[in-house]
């Protein structure tokens, strides 16, 4: 089954979903020199590690939105890399009209070639990006190919253990038990969903089938480690980010994550 071969196709078909959904144009937010595309504590965290005249990526940057707002923060070059042509080409649109340079890549992140080696200096993973991947070996062997010696990598993403939870969407859900576990942690077979994905308007479509996996903090950091990357912060935070759960933010469970990652 060629898993992003169909991602490719549902996601294509969110894109008039999503921009129905901006309430502004996001060119304008941008020129307007407001950064709130990016969390909060993603924001920290990038500038805490300093952007200023940095080389920076995005894997999975759909719109790019939060790419450019990494050249307002002071970034002097930025590649954003997504599986579509829609949201890449909205992408160079965006970054067009708020007169910011960067370039926009509609690829699978596993076919990234050998020409992007060694040009960045950070490379910026944010929610709902690692899920398509069923091969995390392969998804951050590409990170550590584009990254130079020393650089750095920041994932801002939806905790393993939400794995358990089911969404008010899904059988299982229990209004009265929000935060009961439902799931196994260790699920191998792909979630298959044809709800859509429109958060940006919060709409509810009949899709294409998305095929997304479950990945436990073990998955992940072997496959950092198998790639070269070593894990240098690990920060796990009681709120979501992917308006899925907000109803369990603040209540003491495991919710969403922040790893910073350096190439050996
Ligand atoms: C939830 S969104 C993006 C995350 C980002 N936080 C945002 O909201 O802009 C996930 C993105 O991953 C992209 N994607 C899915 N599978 C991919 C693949 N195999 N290679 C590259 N991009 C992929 C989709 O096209 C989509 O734009």
């Amino acid at each position: 089954m060629d898993y992003s071969r169909a991602n490719k196709e549902a996601w294509e078909q969110a894109f008039p979903r999503h921009q129905q959904g901006y309430k502004e144009d996001p060119a304008l937010l941008l020129q307007r020199g407001d950064l709130s595309f990016l969390e909060d504590d993603t924001r920290a965290t990038l500038t805490q590690i300093g952007l200023q005249g940095k080389a920076v990526a995005q894997f999975c940057c759909n719109n790019g939105r939060e790419l450019l707002t990494m050249l307002k923060m002071g970034a002097s070059k930025a590649t954003g890399f997504d599986i579509t042509e829609s949201f890449t080409a909205e992408a160079r649109r965006l970054a067009r009209d708020a007169h910011l340079d960067a370039e926009f890549i509609a690829t699978d992140i596993y076919d990234i070639d050998d020409s992007y080696a060694d040009r960045y200096d950070l490379v910026l993973v944010t929610i709902g990006a690692l899920c398509w991947f069923a091969d995390l070996d392969r998804f951050f062997a590409r990170i550590a190919l584009v990254l130079r010696a020393g650089g750095s990598l920041v994932i801002n993403e939806q905790h393993p253990y939400t794995n358990m939870l089911a969404m008010p969407s899904e059988d299982g859900f229990d209004a009265e038990r929000p935060d009961q576990v439902v799931f196994s942690y260790f699920k191998k077979d792909p979630w298959i969903e044809t709800n859509g994905v429109d958060y940006i308007g919060g709409t509810s479509y009949t899709s294409k089938p998305l095929y997304s996996f479950s990945q436990s903090f073990a998955a992940i950091f072997t496959a950092l480690r198998n790639s070269g990357l070593a894990v240098e912060s690990l920060q796990e935070f009681d709120y979501d980010i992917s308006a899925a759960w907000p109803h369990l933010s603040g209540r003491g469970f495991p919710l969403s994550y922040m790893l910073g990652g350096e190439k050996t």
